[in-house]
């Protein structure tokens, strides 16, 4: 399923492009890639344009990943509705927004983040939206909310701060703590890291794991997930792409303080062959695969449904 950027954050960032120039905002995103993929930071987002440049070229991806998390969080949680959310290193505000998508309901935003022209973006992208709060910040002391959100900030971080700083976030997260990384070996590092010291503290795994074990992961395995968005005009040619779609790897992890395991999460691509599907999962007895033959018939129609990043229930 394709996850697109909602409508009217669509036509908040059309309107900011309005008159850009987007050459040199392929040229701004072509740099701030660079500088991603050589272990870079977003403190080089230092104008407007570099800003708008961002979030043309990445908020589409890492909206679509955290909203497809938030889909997962309501999959284990259903009665789970935040009243006040933290987005913490908000960037554009691209948590908040998946958030609200989620969970129309919540009556308090706050955005935080240490980049003065990214909290501007984010202002103006939110101006439409009911008691949103934007201040500036750093994710060492963060608001109290229901909900902490801290997508793609882990990365911005020395991997040896991961573990603290989810703590810190963890103390101010009144029922639930939501963090998305990049999918690469350095992201999920960082997630596992997180997960340990959470889960040492009194946390418990609400998604992806279905269990507060240890994480049986090891080697080059790495835990992630795969979201597709499409793209649209200004996003392909920020990104010089010429396919309409992409495919968003990223990892993540939900805390909360009451215990929510159950079934077991498919962890890679199922494979289908003649005699059957496997389904890679991971549940509390560690990794495994599950092997469903064609031939019995109802499972099979059922087990052709499921996707990488599906829960399975027993
Ligand atoms: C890659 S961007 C992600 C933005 C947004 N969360 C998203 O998912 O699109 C990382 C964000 O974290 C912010 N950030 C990095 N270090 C920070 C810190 N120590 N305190 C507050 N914000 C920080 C950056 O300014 C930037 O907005």
């Amino acid at each position: 399923m394709n996850i697109a950027l909602p409508a009217e954050l669509s036509a908040a960032l059309d309107a900011l492009l309005e008159g850009a120039s987007r050459r040199d905002l392929a040229a701004r995103a072509a740099r701030q890639s660079a500088a991603y993929r050589g272990g870079g930071t977003s403190a080089d987002i230092a104008t407007e344009a570099d800003a708008l440049a961002y979030a043309i070229a990445r908020m589409p991806a890492t909206y679509a990943a955290v909203r497809a998390v938030l889909a997962r969080v309501a999959q284990v949680m259903p009665d789970f509705a935040p009243s006040s959310i933290a987005d913490i290193g908000a960037g554009p505000g691209t948590a908040s927004w998946a958030a609200l998508d989620a969970w129309p309901g919540t009556a308090h935003v706050t955005m935080l983040d240490s980049n003065a022209a990214l909290r501007a973006l984010a202002a103006k992208l939110a101006a439409n939206l009911p008691d949103v709060r934007i201040v500036a910040g750093d994710v060492g002391a963060v608001p109290q909310a229901d909900l902490l959100l801290a997508s793609y900030v882990l990365a911005e971080l020395p991997e040896s701060r991961a573990a603290h700083t989810a703590l810190r976030l963890w103390e101010a997260s009144g029922r639930m703590l939501v963090l998305v990384e990049p999918g690469t070996p350095a992201g999920f590092s960082r997630i596992r890291a997180a997960r340990a010291a959470l889960i040492e503290a009194g946390a418990h795994v609400a998604a992806p794991c279905t269990h507060d074990a240890d994480c049986p992961m090891r080697g080059d395995d790495w835990c992630h997930f795969s979201q597709r968005l499409p793209r649209s005009r200004d996003h392909m040619r920020a990104k010089d792409a010429n396919v309409p779609f992409e495919d968003e790897r990223y990892s993540y992890l939900a805390m909360t303080r009451t215990p929510v395991a159950k079934g077991a999460r498919i962890v890679a691509p199922p494979s289908e062959a003649k005699p059957g599907i496997a389904l890679p999962l991971c549940d509390v007895s560690g990794l495994r695969q599950a092997f469903v033959p064609r031939r019995d018939k109802q499972a099979f129609r059922h087990a052709r449904k499921l996707d990488w990043g599906d829960l399975v229930l027993d």
